[in-house]
Formats: C-alpha cells, sequence, structure tokens
C-alpha cells in the first residue's frame, strides 16, 4: 500500500489495544517470517466483521502468533468460543503469553497440530472461520469448512489475490492454482455468495446462503 495512504488512514482508524500493538511489534521481532501475520488493517477489518456479526463460536485455521485470533477475542462478547489450530510448536509459547497477556486464556481454546486432520473431529458448527493456512490446501478446506459452517455463516479467507499472481494465466505454480481453484469452488457454489475484497493480499467473504 502507498505509504501516504497507510499513514493517513493510520491516523484516522480507531487504534489498535495495547496488547496487539505490543504483539505486532513481538511478532516482528522474535519471529522468522513476520509477514505472516495480518496487517494491522487487516485485523480491523475482521473486528468490524466480529463486532457486527457477534458470532458465538469461531474457528481460525493458522493461528501464528495469535494476533488475529486476540483481535476476534476482543471484538466479541465474553461468552463467545474461539478455536484456534496451528501446525508450528515453535509459536506455542508466544501465543500463551499474549492469551495470557490479553486475558483471552479461556475464551481461546489453541489446538497444535495439522488441521487437515484436526478439522474432521471438530464438534458442531460454526458462525465465523477464519481461513489462513497452507495456501496449497485451501481447495480441501473449502470442502472440509463448508460443512462446519452454519447457514448464514461466514467463511473469511486470507491472501485470495495471493500477490495479485491469481489474475496472471501464465503463473501455474502450485499454491496460486489451488488459491485459483479455492476461488472458483465458492464463485461456482450455488450454496454460498463470495465477495473478493483487494485488501492488502485478498480477503474473501464467503458466507453460507
Ligand atoms: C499466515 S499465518 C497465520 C496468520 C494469523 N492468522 C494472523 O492473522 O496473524 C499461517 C499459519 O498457518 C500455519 N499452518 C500452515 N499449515 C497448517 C496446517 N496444515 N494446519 C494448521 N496450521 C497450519 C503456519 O504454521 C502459520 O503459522
Amino acid at each position: 500500500m502507498n505509504f501516504s495512504l497507510e499513514q493517513y488512514l493510520d491516523r484516522l482508524n480507531s487504534p489498535s489495544s495495547a496488547v496487539l500493538e505490543e504483539l505486532y511489534i513481538d511478532t516482528w521481532l522474535h519471529t522468522m517470517y513476520p509477514h505472516m501475520a495480518s496487517s494491522p488493517l487487516q485485523s480491523k477489518f475482521l473486528a468490524f466483521i466480529c463486532k457486527l456479526l457477534q458470532p458465538s463460536r469461531i474457528l481460525e485455521i493458522g493461528t501464528f502468533t495469535a494476533y488475529a485470533t486476540i483481535t476476534m477475542a476482543e471484538a466479541t462478547l465474553a461468552k463467545a468460543e474461539i478455536i484456534t489450530i496451528e501446525a508450528n510448536e515453535e509459536y506455542e509459547p508466544l501465543i500463551h503469553t499474549y492469551l495470557k497477556k490479553s486475558g483471552f486464556e479461556n475464551k481461546v481454546k489453541l489446538i497444535i497440530g495439522d488441521a487437515k486432520k484436526i478439522l474432521p473431529d471438530l464438534q458442531g458448527l460454526f458462525d465465523l472461520i477464519f481461513l489462513d493456512a497452507d495456501k496449497v490446501s485451501y481447495p480441501e478446506y473449502y470442502v472440509t469448512l463448508k460443512q462446519l459452517l452454519r447457514k448464514g455463516g461466514l467463511l473469511v479467507a486470507d491472501n485470495t489475490l495471493w500477490s495479485m499472481k491469481v489474475i496472471d494465466e501464465k503463473i501455474t505454480d502450485r499454491e496460486t492454482a489451488a488459491i485459483r481453484l479455492f476461488n472458483q469452488l465458492a464463485a461456482s457454489d450455488k450454496e454460498m455468495e463470495q465477495l473478493i475484497l483487494p485488501l492488502r493480499d485478498g480477503i474473501s467473504l464467503i458466507r453460507k446462503k
């Protein structure tokens, strides 16, 4: 994003909480791939969705340092439940530190492991699902997550423009192909409605009718 636009938005958008600001800095200082975290703008977008929808059950695929997890925890009622799945156990200490700092240790259940193996065992339906994990598996996640979403529920998927590679037909690597297929699956599914927004790396809102 254009630097002066970013500064303008930063100045006028409501600020992030102190704990989210601290976690964002910690993520950039202490992890190898800090860009994997949602941006503050994206986090505010996710928070707005949560405030408008007030989901009681949320599922996140791909926790990383829990920046989006804590964003969603802050923006929902105390009784809401968030299940978040992360494959890389290296992030577990940082996640727990910040769940404790933010006071959401009881609201958030972290599951360490491969989401593809864990999802079939989850019970009940979810009001909101945030998909933000391995891109090659997006089409597989689409099928599983659709079943876990209640009618009227929202699937939010990150990186659905994949650095704009999806619109360049010459690019055919596995991740780009998987994201194209994911976008197409949602577009052609009569039971879902899709809105792909060019926010950061592309964020899709996919609602189950
Ligand atoms: C882009 S980051 C998530 C960012 C986080 N949702 C946020 O908004 O700050 C993607 C995360 O997915 C995790 N991941 C990749 N494959 C996974 C899988 N099969 N199951 C669970 N987590 C996975 C990665 O280890 C990484 O931490």
